[in-house]
């Protein structure tokens, strides 16, 4: 899968993302990533790629020609889904990242000062998306959360696959506690069951530890599942 991130801070993605397990899908070229700096598309002298907002306001907004030009040597003609990292977007989430994985290529686009002219969002973004309800100073650090989360799906990424199958979030429940060696630490034992060998009793003993830490730590996520899963005998 390839990542375009339209950027004025290429540098930053690519140091985000070019250790541990993306770092090693690049190596392996399983995902690219190409940081597209949106100050070389410019046709201004001064290399300028920000003014003020008509009606005036706080802030500087970024221009819309070199946002624009810079997608459109991007694209090449093609169409290309392209996310706006914004916090006006919807908050993205496991579904969206699996949606997203599908995908052969991808553009985000990070805005900076106080955003980006409207008019040439009209013309290239097909998704706004967030990371959360909170104000990050530009869109590097949420779009690299987003391509971690969509790469580590693509297949061939993490070692095994299974990894990405099981996990927090699959099926509206968070993941069950895990124990390494040693056997009792601190005067910790590991859970008997866990040592049992007994697959069935396992898997009942971590899906009854999903839902408790669920119901306790995302009662929002508990309700959900609990509404998918109870349907027989809530009704009627
Ligand atoms: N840019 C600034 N804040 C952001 C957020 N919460 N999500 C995505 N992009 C952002």
């Amino acid at each position: 899968m390839k990542f375009h991130v339209l950027t004025l801070f290429p540098e930053m993605i690519i140091n985000g993302l070019s250790t541990s397990i993306t770092g090693r899908a690049m190596e392996k070229e399983i995902i690219s990533l190409d940081a597209v700096n949106i100050r070389d598309y410019t046709i201004s002298k001064h290399k300028k790629v920000d003014d003020y907002p008509y009606g005036g306001g706080a802030g500087m907004l970024m221009q819309a020609q070199p946002v624009y030009d810079a997608h459109k040597a991007v694209c090449k003609g093609r169409n290309i889904r392209t996310v706006y990292v914004t916090p006006q977007g919807s908050v993205f989430n496991q579904k969206m990242a699996q949606e997203f994985a599908k995908e052969e290529e991808l553009i985000l686009l990070c805005g900076h000062y106080e955003g980006i002219d409207e008019r040439v969002l009209e013309e290239v973004v097909t998704d706004y998306v967030s990371i959360g309800d909170y104000v990050l100073t530009g869109g590097e650090l949420a779009a690299m959360v987003m391509i971690d989360a969509i790469a580590r799906l693509v297949p061939g990424v993490l070692n095994n696959d299974v990894s990405a199958e099981f996990e927090s979030f699959q099926d509206d429940l968070l993941e069950y506690p895990q124990y390494s060696r040693p056997e009792v630490w601190m005067d910790k034992a590991v859970p008997p069951v866990l040592l049992s060998g007994h697959h069935v009793n396992i898997e009942k003993w971590r899906l009854a530890q999903s839902i408790e830490r669920t119901k306790e730590r995302r009662p929002d996520l508990y309700e959900r599942w609990l509404a998918n899963h109870d349907q027989g005998s809530k009704s009627k």
